[in-house]
């Protein structure tokens, strides 16, 4: 089942062992204050808030009580100015006086002891009373009077209208006291509003930070339910969960716990584990080299992580990394260990998926560079085939005279050797003739064959294969190749002007960058009709070489600009041009980081324009 297996291992020795026993620290304290704190707040605020509520409401019953007074007095008042104009008319009979004012003294009585008069009140209230009991005395004395025949009634009435003056100075002192106390209560009630407004932001915060506290930071530990929610988090985990105890009693490791995560991870989804020893793990889910792992940190008391790789019987591959660590009491001591299970398939699989399609993606690479180096020299070698003929006739030309000449000068050493005295023929003096034609006739051979050379070395170059070696070259060098290798094709019916300028040196592959050029030079020829010039130009611009190859031929229509370096893209008859020359140079100039571009208007030629990258110092 197991044929193989890898493994990864890192174990941490100075790492402290995680304790899964912990909460964390420091946070319950913080919290706490900062909650008692809180409720004592709101406790406070709760408290006045009640207290000013039943001040206002005794506030409010006694202003009521007191507008109930100052009613009452109104009443009165009006009674004894009534009193006082029946006394005055006269009209009024003693006796039903009398009556009246008995009431409004009884009325002015109640008033008095009632609850809505103060004591400052009361006592100007009691001085309106002894007024009334005088105005009553007077009534009386009139009465008396009456019988002696006096019809006066002014003493009683200036002790009613005494009287009536301090109850109206009263109620208006009752009024304004009313109005005070009034103001008094409304503010009681504000800021009984804002306290229990203070208690309830306090209440929400408190119970906003319980809800908090009681979050990740533990604090939940605190209550009676903890145990159980942390055995239901531990049983329901998707890690696997193993817990084992250290095995100093009897002997061997033995399985306290495992999650059902574990159990299918580790390839017994039935089986009871729990009461079997650890080794039982042994060759089944872990190799040998594994389980001896396993063993280290039990014996060392240390956590280690390891990878593993289950083969299920479909053979698909389960990976699972592993933490194990010590489980320590509160004195330090290991009492268990606690292997968390972590199943990477999927994230080895995506690692395996993204190395493999890696892998494709630079073979892909390589063969398209393959492929690419296969166009260059396809090309070339059609190039080259174009170009035979012409460079055929190239070199027969002087091959021909130096032929010749080589004829000539046999047939003058063979006139030499049969006239071995030297006497002149009569074509003259053989050995003369020979000595005055030899010096220029070798010359010219050399010339020719000097010609001959150029033309086989510029051929030589250029046939280089496709993957020439990179290699230091001058480019003005490699356009005088170019040059010659397309001689034929520029005929006598092109001018050439070269305006080569000062340039560095450039790490290319000179036998890829004369191609081009001859490609350009090439294109421009043919682009010429009867005659015409080529300029070609070289420039160094601090940080690129500039080639620019210039014809006065028939242009470039807009419509194929767009199409110019597209694989055989041709304007040309069939056996004339392929297509390629403009692509593969493309090509050829970007391997050298640079770019080609062109410029045209059609009946006044074109200029296509390479720009290749010279590296400085730092960046070689
Ligand atoms: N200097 C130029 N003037 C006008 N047209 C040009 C010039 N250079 C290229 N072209 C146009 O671009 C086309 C593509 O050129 P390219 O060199 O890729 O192929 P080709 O010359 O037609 O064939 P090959 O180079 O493979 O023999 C040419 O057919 C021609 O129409
Ligand atoms: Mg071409």
């Amino acid at each position: 089942m197991h044929d193989s297996q890898t493994m990864k291992v890192r174990t941490e020795p100075g790492e402290p062992s995680r304790t899964w026993r912990r909460t964390a620290p420091g946070l319950l304290g913080a919290g706490a204050g900062k909650r008692s704190v809180l409720a004592f707040l709101a406790l406070a605020a709760l408290a006045g808030c009640l207290a000013l509520l039943v001040y206002s409401w005794l506030g409010h019953r006694s202003i009521k009580d007191s507008a109930q007074a100052v009613a009452n007095l109104g009443r009165i008042t009006r009674q004894m100015n009534d009193l006082q104009s029946l006394l005055h008319d006269g009209t009024a009979p003693e006796g039903s006086l009398g009556t009246a004012l008995q009431t409004i003294r009884q009325d002015l009585n109640n008033v008095i002891s009632g609850p809505g008069s103060t004591k400052v009140f009361q006592e100007i209230l009691v001085r309106s009373d002894t007024l009334l009991t005088q105005a009553q005395r007077a009534l009386e004395r009139r009465v008396l009077a009456k019988a002696n025949g006096s019809t006066d009634h002014g003493e009683t009435a200036a002790q009613l209208g005494e009287a009536s003056g301090l109850m109206i100075e009263t109620s208006l002192q009752l009024q304004s006291e009313l109005d005070r106390r009034s103001t008094a209560v409304h503010h009681r009630l504000a800021l009984s509003f804002l306290l229990a407004g203070l208690a309830f932001c306090a209440i929400a915060v408190n119970a906003a930070l319980q809800l908090r506290n009681s979050g990740a930071d533990g604090l939940v530990s605190d209550s009676a339910a903890f145990p159980l929610l942390l055995a239901a988090a531990v049983r329901n985990t998707d890690e696997g969960v193993l817990i084992t105890d250290t095995g100093i009693e009897i002997g061997e490791p033995m399985i306290l716990f495992a999650n059902d995560s574990f159990k299918s991870m580790s390839g017994f989804p039935d089986r009871k584990l729990v009461g079997e020893p650890l080794r039982m793990l042994r060759t089944t889910c872990l190799r040998e080299k594994e389980f001896s792992l396993l063993e280290h940190s039990y014996s060392n008391s240390k956590s280690a992580t390891m990878e593993t790789i289950r083969w299920r019987e479909d053979g698909s591959k389960v990976y699972c990394e592993w933490h194990i660590s010590p489980v320590r009491a509160d004195d330090g001591k290991v009492t268990h260990f606690i292997s968390i299970l972590m199943d990477v398939t999927r994230l080895r699989e995506q690692e395996e998926a993204q190395r493999r399609s890696k892998e494709e993606l630079m073979e892909a690479h390589q063969r398209l560079m393959e492929n690419q180096q296969q166009l260059i020299h396809s090309e070339k070698v059609a190039f080259l085939g174009q170009l035979a003929a012409g460079v055929a006739h190239e070199i027969n030309n002087p091959v021909g005279y130096v032929m010749s000449n080589l004829e000539t000068l046999t047939d003058d050493i063979e006139e030499i050797q049969s006239n071995p005295t030297g006497r002149p023929s009569s074509a003259g003096d053989p050995r003369a003739r020979f000595f005055a034609e030899t010096r220029e006739i070798l010359q010219e051979s050399i010339t020719g064959l000097d010609r001959v050379k150029g033309i086989v070395q510029g051929l030589k170059n250029f046939a280089r294969p496709a993957e020439a070696e990179i290699k230091d070259a001058d480019i003005n060098h490699e356009i005088e190749v170019a040059l010659k290798i397309v001689n034929n094709e520029l005929g006598g019916r092109c001018t050439v002007r070269k305006h080569l300028g000062d340039l560095p040196t450039l790490e290319c592959r000179p036998g890829q960058l004369n191609q081009v050029f001859a490609n350009l030079l090439a294109n421009a020829a043919q682009a010429i009709a009867k005659h015409g010039a080529i300029t070609v130009t070289t420039e160094f611009t601090g940080s690129e070489i500039l080639v620019k190859v210039t014809d006065d031929g028939i242009g470039i229509e807009e419509k194929n600009i767009s199409q110019l370096f597209t694989p055989f893209f041709t304007t040309k008859p069939t056996g004339k041009g392929t297509g390629l020359g403009l692509s593969v140079s493309y090509g050829i100039i970007q391997t050298h980081n640079g770019t080609i571009e062109v410029e045209s208007t059609i009946g006044h030629g074109a200029t296509f324009t390479v720009r290749l990258p010279v590296p400085t110092k730092d960046q070689t």
